[in-house]
C-alpha cells in the first residue's frame, strides 16, 4: 500500500486473553479455519502467525462508501492464555503495533486479562478489547457475521438489557485498572479512550467490527511506525523439528525483506551462529503458521510476514531473539542498489 511517498507495511497485532477467552476461536471465525478444535485439551501452547490480506477484510468488514484502508492487510499473532505461558505473551506483546485484549462477556476481567493490561500500559502498546461471547447472553438471536450494531438491536429487550449491565461491569473493572473505555461506536475520543467491540467468535457478530477497527485505528495513530523501511528487523518465535524439512524457525518479520540465500546471525543456547537461509515458506493467507500446512516457497518476503525458515544450526535458537542479516563486504551503496533492484 501506497500513501502519499510512503510505503505501509501491515500491521501487526496480538491476541491477548485469559484462558479460553476465545482468542483461537476468534481467529478461526476470521479465517475459517478450526484451529481451536486440534489442540491438545483445547489450550494454545505456541504463538501463532496468520497473513490477512486487505482484500479479505473489505470483503468481510464491508466498509461505507469512503472509508479509505491504506495498509496492505494485518499480521495476527495468537498467544496462550494460559497462566505458564507469559513469556509467550511477552513475545507477542513485544513485536505488535497494536493490541487486542479479548474478554469474556460473562467472566469480565480476569487473571491474566489482568496480567496483559499491565504489560500493555508498562509498554504502551494500544489495544482494543474484544468483548466475546456475546452469543452466550441468555436468549441470544444469532445473526450470523453482522456488524455488531445491528445485532444488538435485534436482540430482545431483556438481552438488551444483561448485555448493558455486562458490558458496564467490564467498562468499570478496566477504568479499575486505568483505563477509560467506551463501545467503538460510541467513542468518540480513540486517542484517550480505549475501544470495546463486543463479538461472537462462534456466530461471527462484531467480526466485521474488529477487522475494521484494528486496520482503522492502526492507520489513524501509527502512521510512522507502519512505514516499511528496508532495514531488517525479524524476531524469532518458535523452533520447530520438522520431519521433512528439519529443524525450522518461525519468524516475524516486522521491517525490511528476506531472501532465500541471506547471510543471517541468530541467537543460540550455545552462542551466535551464523547461517545461510535455504528456504523461505509462509503458509497461504489466512493459515496459521503454527498449524503444519501446505507452504508456499519464497525468493524473497517483504514484511509484515509470519515466516519458516529453513536454514542449519537453528536447532538450539532461542525464541524471542532478534535475526541478522549479515551483508560481508556490503557498503551502502550496494545494498541500496540491491533494494532497487527488488
Ligand atoms: P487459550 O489459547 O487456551 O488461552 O484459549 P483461547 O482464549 O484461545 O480460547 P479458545 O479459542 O480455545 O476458546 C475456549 C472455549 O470457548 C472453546 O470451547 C470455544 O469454543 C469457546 N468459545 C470461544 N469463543 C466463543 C464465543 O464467542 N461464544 C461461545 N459460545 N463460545 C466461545
Ligand atoms: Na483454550
Ligand atoms: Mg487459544
Amino acid at each position: 500500500a501506497i500513501e502519499g511517498d510512503r510505503v505501509l507495511r501491515e500491521p501487526i497485532c496480538c491476541i491477548l486473553g485469559h484462558v479460553d477467552a476465545g482468542k483461537t476461536k476468534l481467529l478461526d471465525c476470521i479465517r475459517h479455519t478450526n484451529v481451536q478444535k486440534g489442540e491438545a485439551g483445547g489450550i494454545t501452547q505456541q504463538i501463532g502467525a496468520t497473513y490477512v490480506p486487505v482484500e479479505y477484510i473489505m470483503e468481510r468488514a464491508k466498509p461505507h462508501e469512503g472509508v479509505v484502508i491504506k495498509v496492505p492487510g494485518l499480521l495476527v499473532i495468537d498467544t496462550p492464555g494460559h497462566e505458564s505461558f507469559s513469556n509467550m505473551r511477552s513475545r507477542g506483546m513485544s513485536l505488535c503495533d497494536i493490541a487486542v485484549v479479548v474478554v469474556d462477556i460473562m467472566h469480565g476481567l480476569e487473571k491474566q486479562t489482568v496480567e496483559s493490561l499491565a504489560l500493555l500500559k508498562d509498554r504502551n502498546v494500544r489495544f482494543i478489547v474484544v468483548l466475546n461471547k456475546v452469543d452466550r447472553l441468555c436468549g441470544w438471536k444469532h445473526c450470523p457475521d453482522a456488524p455488531i450494531k445491528k445485532a444488538l438491536e435485534n436482540q430482545s429487550g431483556d438481552v438488551k438489557k444483561e448485555f448493558q449491565w455486562r458490558l458496564t461491569k467490564v467498562v468499570t473493572q478496566l477504568k479499575e485498572n486505568g483505563f477509560n473505555t467506551a463501545l467503538y461506536y460510541d467513542n468518540q475520543k480513540f486517542r484517550k479512550v480505549f475501544d470495546i467491540v463486543p463479538t461472537s467468535a462462534i456466530s461471527g457478530e462484531g467480526i466485521p467490527d474488529l477487522l475494521l477497527m484494528l486496520v482503522l485505528r492502526s492507520q489513524a495513530t501509527m502512521m510512522e511506525k507502519l512505514t516499511f523501511v528496508n532495514t531488517v528487523e525479524c524476531t524469532v518465535l518458535e523452533v520447530n523439528d520438522d520431519k521433512d524439512l528439519g529443524t525450522t524457525i518461525d519468524v516475524v518479520l516486522i521491517n525490511g525483506v528476506l531472501h532465500k540465500g541471506d547471510q543471517v546471525n541468530v541467537c543460540t543456547k550455545q552462542g551466535p551462529v551464523a547461517t545461510i537461509i535455504r528456504d523461505l515458506l509462509t503458509p497461504h493467507p489466512l493459515k496459521e503458521l503454527r498449524v503444519k500446512g501446505i507452504y508456499k516457497h519464497h525468493k524473497e518476503l517483504k514484511a509484515a510476514q509470519g515466516v519458516k525458515i529453513v536454514a542449519r544450526g537453528l536447532k538450539y535458537a532461542i525464541p524471542g531473539t532478534s535475526l541478522i542479516v549479515v551483508k560481508p563486504g556490503d557498503d551502502l551503496g550496494q545494498s541500496e542498489a540491491k533494494s532497487q533492484r527488488n
